[in-house]
């Protein structure tokens, strides 16, 4: 709901309040952000009136320095961050923006940028004090999520041009506190780890990458000192952007807060009659901690972000040939993993990399994008029928945005790329010029021929290196602080005209796993493979990086071989399964080469999956409180009527502490009945502790230890209940009594290195 008057504009959402007025000098005067509060007048308790001494004063004795605002600029007495930074035509930069009117759009969105769908509008136009300069502010406010969605529209209606140094999508100022920065950092395969640090100072988190990056993701919180997973006031920020994006977080000389979020190193020529347009910006607020905000940016996401066909349609289970064949291609191969595929129950093969014109290896062809006629000698249409006829649908990898030297496309287009050709180049491989409408038309055009040509119901869109030089000779030497924004831009408009020619496709977003994990590319694709990292150690922590955030709904997760192929470590079967079954399960690995007893369990893994896809894929995430080096993760079902829990555990422990499983997120008065899938139990996993039992003495090694390794059934520890929801949530349930080197038997639950369990709930008669 959105309320004006008097100058005054609250935006409420069914739980939080948002308000700001025009004040002294028609100056935005930020008021609040937080709970949602029961009066008008309620929202006005701040102070217009601030005097800060040898400061620069306002008509009416106020100074900017410290007052909370919406829009800040340079050089008026704020000396903090600004929203908006314009070098004017005499060359200087001091702006100062007005209230000039607002107005209440049916609908808004940046030009040539994704937006979130839904939601009710305002728009407050400023004008600069002395140049026929606008900021529009545009706020959309989504109720039933708790978001507020806002950017900005930068107008040059004067005679001559300005350039925009700075125009950041959103500003929040949060009056004086005690607060902490939460935010998202990591690299290739080791994606969104959590960095909680005191807000001092001046702090960023950004990403000069050319993509959103691994190296810092765009979502990021601010809370205060005390709040933590279930309690306190936690504000969280994102953006709908694919470039470099910066997020600033400043504490003032008065302590008084100022968070700005937008573009990163931009500038841009500002012609007189034309207009710029910032990404739009998410910001939620909850009282309840960072479990709180998940449970409103999930579904803001789910309903406001994702969209078309998949957006609400469960996820195919596949296989992805990458760590089964790498560059090996041939139809032989394909269609055999097909039928294994088929075979373990997944409803989709993908043809990773490796599969196009004289690709053998990462050092050529990307750019010619036809089937590699030694490898695939009857073509992709053939290709796709026979996986077809192996009873599941084909996907395909591509990396469009790229060309290798060794390519015909290079070869006829060197001109194509961005950057100089001498660049430090990432992969073997140069970023093609997306700043030019020629070479979008091409990606266009060719991944419209490969979608014709071949029944292709599933694309892997990849990004292999980060954008070094961005230069093109497309625009002249004073705009190119343009090139990175119009990259972004250009693989918006080819994004855009794919998407909407062909929309029962599914696509994939890749970039190295998660370099380019945001909301912008949501927009267009319903998922993202999150890592390049499938070790089910790290995958648990990088998946619950990813849950402050992003729904499992929007995440890429593969159950791979042991020992695995980035940290060659030997994770359980079981635990590779329950750690990617929160999220859109997949196998990166070839079932063929397994043996029938291994590929009997991901059958019935699969199976499981199935029976409850729509939990594991779209229900309502839980972080549960756990000792450190465990993770516990609770799925629950829309209605509550039955939930998934994963417990995590990286390090067994000799004689462990005993702890309960608190879970989150049941519905109290429900009464529920709790069972873990049983685990596999293996003789080989007691090494020679065994022969204490055994008849005869069994050598590590030996054959006899392989066959009664098959052979022998151990019992599996079995944990049944029933209790209600609110006892499983308060007191928690106690699982199995864990091995402690003291014997075994089925009440004994052996947790290897890296071991987990995964209990299912169902609501029954209480
Ligand atoms: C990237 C992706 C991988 C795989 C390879 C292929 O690294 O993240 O999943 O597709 O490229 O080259």
């Amino acid at each position: 709901m959105i309320w004006t008057g008097n100058g005054i504009f609250i935006l409420q959402t069914g739980q939080t309040g948002y308000a700001f007025r025009t004040a002294q000098g028609g100056v935005l005067q930020h008021l609040y952000y937080g709970r949602r509060l029961p009066r008008t007048e309620d929202y006005l308790l701040a102070p217009v009136t601030l005097n800060q001494p040898g400061n620069a004063l306002l008509d009416g004795g106020s100074c900017r320095e410290d007052l909370l605002q919406e829009a800040g600029t340079a050089g008026w007495g704020d000396l903090r961050q600004s929203l908006v930074e314009v070098r004017l035509p005499d060359g200087g930069r001091a702006c100062d923006f007005h209230f000039s009117h607002f107005e209440r759009p049916a609908s808004a969105a940046p030009e040539g940028l994704p937006a979130a769908v839904g939601g009710e509008t305002l728009k407050v136009v400023l004008k600069e004090r002395s140049h026929d300069v606008y900021l529009e502010l545009y706020y959309t406010v989504f109720e039933e999520t708790d978001v507020i969605v806002r950017w900005c529209r930068l107008v040059n209606d004067s005679a001559e041009t300005v350039w925009v140094e700075r125009l950041m999508s959103t500003q929040l100022d949060l009056p004086a506190d005690d607060y902490d920065l939460i935010t998202f950092r990591g690299a290739w395969a080791r994606e969104m780890d959590l960095v909680r640090q005191n807000l001092e100072g001046q702090l960023c988190w950004s990403s000069s990458a050319g993509v959103s990056s691994n190296r810092c993701n765009p979502f990021a919180m601010v809370c205060r000192r005390d709040a933590g997973e279930e309690h306190g006031d936690v504000w969280a920020l994102n953006l709908l952007y694919s470039g470099n994006h910066l997020g600033t977080a400043e504490r003032s000389a008065y302590s008084a807060i100022r968070l700005t979020q937008g573009i990163g190193g931009l500038c841009w020529q500002l012609l007189p009659g034309s207009f710029f347009d910032t990404p739009q910006a998410v910001m939620t607020y909850s009282p309840q901690g960072f479990g709180g905000i998940s449970r409103q940016m999930h579904p803001f996401v789910r309903r406001h972000i994702v969209r078309g066909y998949w957006q609400d349609r469960e996820r195919p289970v596949l296989v992805n040939s990458w760590e089964a064949l790498y560059f090996k291609v041939s139809a032989r191969r394909v269609t055999q993993l097909a039928r294994s595929a088929k075979e373990i129950g997944a409803e989709l093969l993908v043809l990773d990399d490796g599969w196009f014109k004289g690709r053998s290896s990462d050092d050529r062809a990307l750019g010619d994008w036809t089937a590699d006629r030694k490898k695939l000698p009857d073509g992709l249409a053939s290709l796709a029928k026979d996986v077809k006829a192996q009873g599941v649908d084909f996907g395909l990898w591509v990396e469009p945005e790229m060309v290798s030297e060794n390519s015909d496309l290079f070869r006829a287009h060197p001109d194509w790329i961005l950057g100089h050709r001498d660049q430090a180049i990432g992969r073997n491989q140069y970023v093609l010029d997306l700043t030019r409408p020629e070479v979008c038309r091409y990606v266009t055009e060719t991944m419209r021929s490969l979608l014709y040509e071949a029944d292709i119901r599933y694309i892997k869109w990849d990004m292999n290196r980060i954008l070094g030089d961005t230069f093109t000779p497309s625009l002249p030497a004073v705009r190119q602080g343009e090139a990175a924004h119009r990259y972004v831009l250009g693989l918006y408009s080819i994004l855009r005209e794919l998407t909407e020619a062909f929309p029962q496709v599914l696509f994939e977003s890749c970039a190295s796993g998660g370099n380019r994990f945001d909301l912008g590319m949501l927009c267009y694709m319903p998922q993202i493979w999150a890592s390049d990292n499938t070790d089910a150690s790290c995958r648990a922590r990088i998946q619950w990086g990813y849950s402050y955030g992003y729904p499992q709904s929007v995440l890429g997760c593969h159950v791979s071989d042991a020992p695995n192929h980035q940290t060659l470590r030997r994770t359980p079967l079981e635990s590779r399964f329950s750690v990617a079954a929160i999220g859109l399960l997949g196998y990166e690995m070839d079932p063929g080469v397994l043996s029938a007893d291994r590929r009997q369990r991901i059958r019935e893994q699969i199976e499981t999956y199935k029976a409850r896809r729509r939990l594991f894929q779209f229900g309502q995430m839980y972080r549960c409180p756990c000792p450190d080096g465990e993770t516990l993760t609770v799925t629950v079902a829309e209605d509550g009527s039955e939930a998934a829990a994963v417990h995590f555990v990286a390090l067994n422990a000799a004689n462990p502490a005993q702890h309960p499983l608190r879970l989150r997120g049941l519905a109290p008065e429900k009464t529920y009945r709790l069972a873990n899938r049983p685990a596999e139990v293996r003789m080989k996993d007691f090494g020679s502790l065994v022969n204490y039992m055994a008849p005869i003495r069994i050598r590590a090694g030996s054959l006899v230890e392989s066959v009664a390794d098959r052979v022998v059934k151990l019992p599996a520890d079995q944990l049944e209940l029933t209790a209600s929801g609110a006892a499983l949530c308060a007191g928690g349930f106690w699982p199995v009594q864990p091995f402690g080197g003291t014997g075994f038997n089925e009440g004994t639950r052996l947790m290897k290195d890296f071991d987990s369990r995964l209990y299912f709930l169902s609501e029954v008669e209480g």
